[in-house]
């Protein structure tokens, strides 16, 4: 494909003063679903040797923990239209087995509300609970909301406590359904319809337990759906939920298209300040970006029996670190952020019987989880720079009106700090699937300190995949480099993701 190509100097600049907003670590999130195996054969294996008492697979445990999520998402995605919570709750034997019409399968209930709540402590993240607006009545919502939450001498309340549980489990984050505009949803709706439904469930689940925070359905924080919803659930929601899933097999096309999440984030901000004007809400409105990925090889109707177990190459990992590039740089409105999904389907880990293996997509999820800092920092990138927009309007015949096409810079800079200003984290990513690019990192405001410690996630091509034969194919290679005063120049290796840790000193110059 014939890419515009402009040639400059690559100069990252970075200027401690220039703080974007606090990175709210909930957008290190992740998202457990009944699907395929992400559960059942991913998360919780009933008899393996690999599993603990209560059916938690170990090593998948183990391989989470340095993703270091702080919330997790759960029951669905598309299975929770069709999901009656209260069929995975008691003794497990006696839990009925059901059909699952979202994904085509037969739902066993042996992983129900406990279980998940019981992994979530185990891991310690924070429970994210979204409810069935499809085939679910507000009864059941509501009764779902007090049988986590309540204290009181209920019924719903004294089932928890008869399961088992006498404490709550105080579930703070509560998602009023799941893609309820998309036809594939069991029970979807018009807009007008659903903030109708939602606001009769998010009234009685507020009344409920007025500490909880609610996540409307948004759509891709562009659409008139996601206007619509807005202007309706505005006074009753604390978050607006975004859903992007993006990729196909051209490398250059899949690792730009994850910037459709800034155009979403930008829209949807706009969207939820023009509402909150207009209506005069005093109350913060988050984004939650709660579903997103790369996601197309594993999308037809027979992937979806089979559980969408998309294999991820380098090119995915280089699109996903972009992904968190959005999120870091939108900091101030994206607050959570759930990855879709962490094991099995579409996911960083994947398992067999035997043991697991991380796949590409794993590699800047953990680093970024483990090194951004608590600030974000307005970094300047300027330098070799692609355009898709030529090749496909040739091609296609149809001019591009929105940027998702370009012109991009390869490299593309996040960075942070500590609230001191004394540690400072660079994250690069060079998208040039053919070269390695020397670059100028530029600091003001401070001046780095002597030795830094490098992380690089590179493969032998952007094809690279791992699998249970080759795990690490792509992998993280550490180093440290060694740099004082304001100046650093490095060499990002092509396809590669660079994270880079430094201690910063006063600027005395
Ligand atoms: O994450 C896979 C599916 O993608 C989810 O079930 C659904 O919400 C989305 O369409």
């Amino acid at each position: 494909m014939p890419y515009a190509r402009l040639r400059g100097m690559n100069r990252i600049g970075i200027d401690l003063h220039r703080r974007l907003g606090t990175v709210d670590r909930r957008i290190f999130g992740q998202f457990i679903e009944h699907l395929g195996r992400c559960i059942y054969g991913g998360v919780y294996e009933e008899g393996s040797p690999l599993s603990d008492a209560r059916g938690f697979r170990r090593d998948v445990l183990e391989a989470a923990r340095p993703l270091r999520f702080p919330v997790l998402r759960w029951p669905g995605g598309n299975f929770v239209s069709g999901y009656h919570w209260l069929d995975g709750v008691g003794p497990r034997d006696a839990r009925p087995r059901r059909t699952d019409l979202a994904w085509y399968a037969e739902e066993s209930n042996r992983f129900g509300t406990n279980e998940f709540i019981t992994y979530c402590r185990e891991l310690g993240t924070e429970p994210f609970i979204c409810v069935n607006m499809g085939s679910g009545t507000m009864d059941e919502a509501q009764a779902w909301v007090e049988y986590c939450n309540s204290t009181g001498d209920t019924s719903w309340a004294n089932l928890r406590r008869q399961h088992g549980h006498p404490e709550p489990h105080r579930v703070r984050y509560w998602g009023l359904g799941n893609e309820m505009y998309g036809g594939w949803q069991i029970g979807n709706m018009n807009a007008h319809d659903y903030v109708k439904k939602a606001r009769a469930f998010a009234m009685v689940m507020k009344r409920t337990d007025p500490s909880i925070q609610l996540v409307g359905c948004g759509q891709n924080g562009w659409s008139e759906w996601d206007e619509i919803v807005l202007g309706g659930l505005a006074e009753l929601i604390d978050f607006h939920s975004i859903h992007l899933y993006t990729g196909g097999p051209d490398h250059y096309a899949t690792v730009f298209q994850s910037h459709q999440a800034e155009r979403a984030i930008r829209v949807c901000a706009a969207l939820i300040e023009r509402v909150r004007h207009a209506q005069r809400i005093a109350h913060p409105i988050a984004i939650a970006f709660d579903e997103w990925n790369v996601w197309w090889r594993t999308r037809s109707h027979a992937d979806r029996v089979g559980g969408v177990e998309e294999r991820y190459t380098l090119t995915d990992a280089l699109a996903v670190a972009t992904y968190l590039h959005g999120f870091i740089r939108h900091c101030r409105v994206v607050r959570i952020a759930n990855f879709a999904q962490l094991v099995n389907a579409i996911a960083p880990i994947f398992t067999n019987r035997q043991g697991l293996f991380l796949q590409t997509i794993y590699h800047p999820l953990r680093l970024y989880a483990e090194h951004t800092l608590a600030v974000a920092l307005d970094v300047h990138v300027d330098g070799d720079t692609l355009d898709l927009a030529p090749a496909q309007e040739a091609a296609t015949g149809r001019v591009h009106h929105v940027s998702d096409l370009g012109p991009f810079t390869l490299l593309d800079a996040v960075a942070s700090c500590d609230e001191a200003g004394r540690q400072l984290t660079v994250a690069v990513v060079n998208r040039a699937h053919d070269r390695d690019l020397p670059a100028t990192l530029e600091l003001a405001g401070g001046v780095l300190d002597g030795a830094l410690s490098a992380w690089e996630v590179n493969g032998p091509d952007v094809a690279a995949t791992n699998s249970f034969e080759t795990p690490r194919a792509v992998d993280v290679r550490e180093r440290r480099i060694t740099a004082k005063g304001m100046r650093l120049e490095h060499v990002f290796p092509a396809h590669s993701i660079t994270v880079l840790k430094a201690a910063t000193g006063l600027d005395k110059t």
